[in-house]
């Protein structure tokens, strides 16, 4: 036990199980997803009730585009239909809605309403939700890498001056403090391309719960069960 309680700002989650979700009681894929969006908003709620200030979910990864074009087109108008109900009802809580990914792979009409949202919450200070929507982790390290060298090659900066600090601020989560908390449901134990970066020293949670079936009450439990673990961030077991 740690003699002081962790600080607990930020949590990250991966949804996985939706799909397993589905077809254990006979029905496609996307009724899983479907579902899945409901626990989204189940688990946005009460992570503002525990007080949590960031909020980040794995929503849909790059090798994501890869699955049939019948999922990818129904999780696009599920977000769609997201973006037009559950987001708005969440900023009108005072939640301050952030996007990160590759923006540009997605439909016009998305990414113009992913704007308008990040826009008008901008100020909301309740807490931050961040949704990772086309979104790869190397991809955003590799995005920073060139960010920076063009800011050398235009004499902006010189290479001395890359340290973690500026790398960081380079990332689509400029700003986000790194998790403190990592979820991932349905029993795999993989990071998936997920914040590689900013996981350098997360607590990592895995439950066997699919998505869907996620809930408040499964979240308290992995809370309370990170207050208790000891965080070293490499250095020894304080005395
Ligand atoms: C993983 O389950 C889940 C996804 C790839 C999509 C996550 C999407 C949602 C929870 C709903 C939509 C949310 C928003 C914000 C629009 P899987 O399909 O990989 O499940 P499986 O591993 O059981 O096949």
């Amino acid at each position: 036990m740690s003699s002081e309680e962790n600080k607990l700002e930020h949590i990250a989650i991966i949804m996985d199980g939706n799909g397993r979700w589905a077809k254990k009681r006979g029905l496609p894929r996307t009724m899983g997803h479907r579902k899945g969006a409901e626990t989204v908003k189940e688990i946005c709620k009460a992570a503002e009730k525990a007080g949590i200030k960031y909020l980040t979910l794995y929503a849909f990864s790059t090798e994501n585009w890869k699955r049939s074009e019948e999922e990818v087109s129904a999780l696009m108008d599920l977000l769609r239909q997201y973006l037009k109900s559950d987001l708005k009802e969440i900023q009108e809580r005072g939640v301050c809605i952030r996007f990160i990914g590759e923006r540009q792979m997605l439909a016009p009409d998305i990414i113009e309403n992913m704007a308008k949202l990040e826009e008008e919450t901008a100020k909301n200070d309740k807490m931050t939700l961040c949704v990772a929507l086309s979104y790869g982790s190397r991809q955003e390290i590799v995005h920073a890498a060139q960010r920076l060298s063009e800011m050398v090659r235009r004499g902006d900066i010189a290479v001395d001056d890359i340290d973690e600090k500026l790398f960081s601020n380079m990332l689509y989560t400029q700003g986000i403090p790194d998790p403190d908390i990592l979820i991932r449901t349905s029993g795999e134990q993989r990071i998936s391309n997920y914040l590689l970066w900013q996981m350098a020293y997360t607590e990592f949670f895995f439950t066997d719960a699919l998505w869907p079936d996620f809930n408040e009450k499964m979240l308290l439990e992995i809370i309370d069960s990170y207050k208790s673990r000891e965080r070293r961030y490499g250095k020894i077991k304080a005395e």
